[in-house]
């Protein structure tokens, strides 16, 4: 019988794909099915790990969304593209890998990237990443199209080769359009002083395998860390969003938990051709919960901008890793500015997946705890509530809300299976003190997210609960609760 690899070494990260026996694929298909976390409503990997979200898109009358998939093991290996299909944003059809590692130019895995309707065919940008024998990092920017019947073709030659002042960290191209004009942004490292940087390239002419560099987003050195993943320009109304990830970001810029931050900044005004980007304000972190990262957003053809983030991070082990898995993508969230301050919400078609309301209850008992509630908290007061509970109350997820001093605190400390314990126990966010405060957590399996006042905070995680786990509890306040379908 064959068995999972436990201990997995280079040679096991990097065996290409058809070198895996079926016995070795048919039994981790097995162990996955053996999970009893497996969340009903998110989108999770079949088998192996799920990283970042890729080539979020619509074409073709429908919603494309790729994602970042070590198909087999819960560890960073040789990475590919699995393909999902979707009518509404909330049931996605699995359509299995579309894009492997295949030639001198990606070799040593699809990295992330993005996906542009171009003349009736779905343009995708990635990154090849390449290694040489000695592993040193080498980075080429790939393109593929998709046709009208689905079938992807990969691009023979790279479109951009690494210039000479980046290190070999250039990767995550991101195309937008600014003023009918095609761009493309991608994360980066400087050579001389190896801190972050983000380039621009144009599409000349806007044809998209024709680029050509013209210039650095100009935001502050200190925003950029010392190397910049997955950056996103989207704009909501007229306001551009920059949203990126810059790791080993100081802690002096921006207080975080996390192993990496990611975060955003909202613009008052952007000029690709220049660089040019003012801030409105400093910087923020994206969500200020337990295991996000990599969010990937973009401007939709119905006017929203949506965006969907990795729930898990680089580095981090999960209770799944034993089945043979890790990793799964957020609820797709519709981003707004008001007020200057970034909204983020579950797209309204995830209203859908509500059935069995039950009002104004203290207590309840969820199968699968797969649910949304809320809680609406009146001004000056301070509730608290157990969730994923057993019946002792003795093991539990914690959230308090004080709408006194406006402060939302989740707090997994004493969970029965450890959840990276160095990066912190418990995650906090304010909003307006002395104000009513609305509590929206969206619980599944072993997968929570917490929207703060609709969106104006979200803090997201995991939490996985033992078998009979499934009691939500509270002594101070009353809430409402729909289970949420499959
Ligand atoms: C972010 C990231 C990207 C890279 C991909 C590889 O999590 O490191 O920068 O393209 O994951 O899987």
């Amino acid at each position: 019988m064959t068995k999972l690899i436990q201990n997995w070494q280079r040679e096991d990260r990097y065996r290409p794909y058809k070198d895996w026996s079926q016995d070795y694929k048919d039994t981790l298909k097995k162990s996955v099915a053996q999970s009893p976390w497996r969340a009903g409503y998110h989108i999770e990997p079949k088998t192996g790990l799920l990283n970042d979200p890729n080539g979020f898109s619509y074409f073709n009358g429908k919603w494309h969304l790729f994602y970042q998939n070590y198909p087999f093991g819960p560890v960073h290996g040789l990475k590919s593209w699995y393909e999902l299909e979707s009518t509404d944003l909330i049931h996605w059809h699995e359509k299995g890998t579309a894009l492997q590692p295949s030639s001198d130019y990606d070799s040593e895995g699809i990295f992330s990237g993005s996906a542009r309707p171009i003349n009736n065919e779905l343009f995708i940008f990635y990154t090849g990443n390449v290694r040489t024998k000695d592993w040193q990092r080498r980075a080429y920017q790939d393109g593929a199209v998709m046709d009208k019947s689905g079938t992807i073709k990969k691009l023979d030659l790279p479109l951009i080769k690494r210039p000479d002042d980046v290190t070999g960290n250039f990767r995550d191209p991101m195309l937008f359009e600014y003023q009918h004009q095609i761009y493309m942004m991608i994360g980066t490292q400087n050579k001389d002083d190896k801190l972050g940087r983000i380039l621009i390239y144009k599409a000349r002419d806007n044809n998209v395998k024709h680029w050509q560099r013209i210039s650095e987003l100009k935001v502050p050195q200190k925003y950029l860390g010392a190397i910049v993943e997955c950056p996103n320009l989207v704009f909501c109304g007229d306001r551009p969003v920059l949203i990126f990830c810059p790791q080993f970001l100081k802690k002096w810029v921006l207080d975080y938990q996390n192993v990496y931050p990611n975060t955003y900044l909202i613009g008052t005004k952007v000029d690709p051709e220049t660089g040019e980007f003012k801030a409105h304000n400093s910087l923020h972190l994206v969500d200020k919960g337990f295991d996000s990262y990599a969010t990937q957003a973009f401007n939709a053809p119905d006017g929203r901008t949506l965006a969907v983030s990795w729930l898990g991070l680089p580095e981090m082990t999960y209770p799944t890793d034993q089945y043979g898995y890790q990793g799964a993508l957020s609820l797709v969230r519709e981003l707004k500015v008001e007020d200057n301050e970034l909204f983020q919400y579950p797209v309204a078609e995830t209203l859908q997946l509500r059935h069995d309301e039950q009002k104004n209850v203290q207590s309840a008992v969820i199968d699968n705890n797969q649910y949304e509630l809320e809680i609406e908290v009146p001004a000056e007061q301070t509730v608290s509530l157990k969730l994923f509970s057993n019946k002792a109350q003795t093991n539990y997820l914690l959230i308090e809300v004080s709408a006194e001093t406006g402060q939302v605190i989740i707090d997994r400390s004493n969970p029965k299976h450890p959840l990276n314990p160095k990066y912190g126990k418990t995650r906090m966010t304010h909003v307006l003190e002395h104000q009513p405060i609305k509590i929206n957590f969206f619980a599944d399996a072993s997968i929570f997210e917490c929207y703060v006042n609709s969106g104006e905070r979200l803090l997201s995680g995991r939490y996985f609960p033992d078998e009979g786990e499934n009691h939500i509890y509270s002594d101070n306040t009353k809430f409402n609760i729909w289970k949420l379908k499959k």
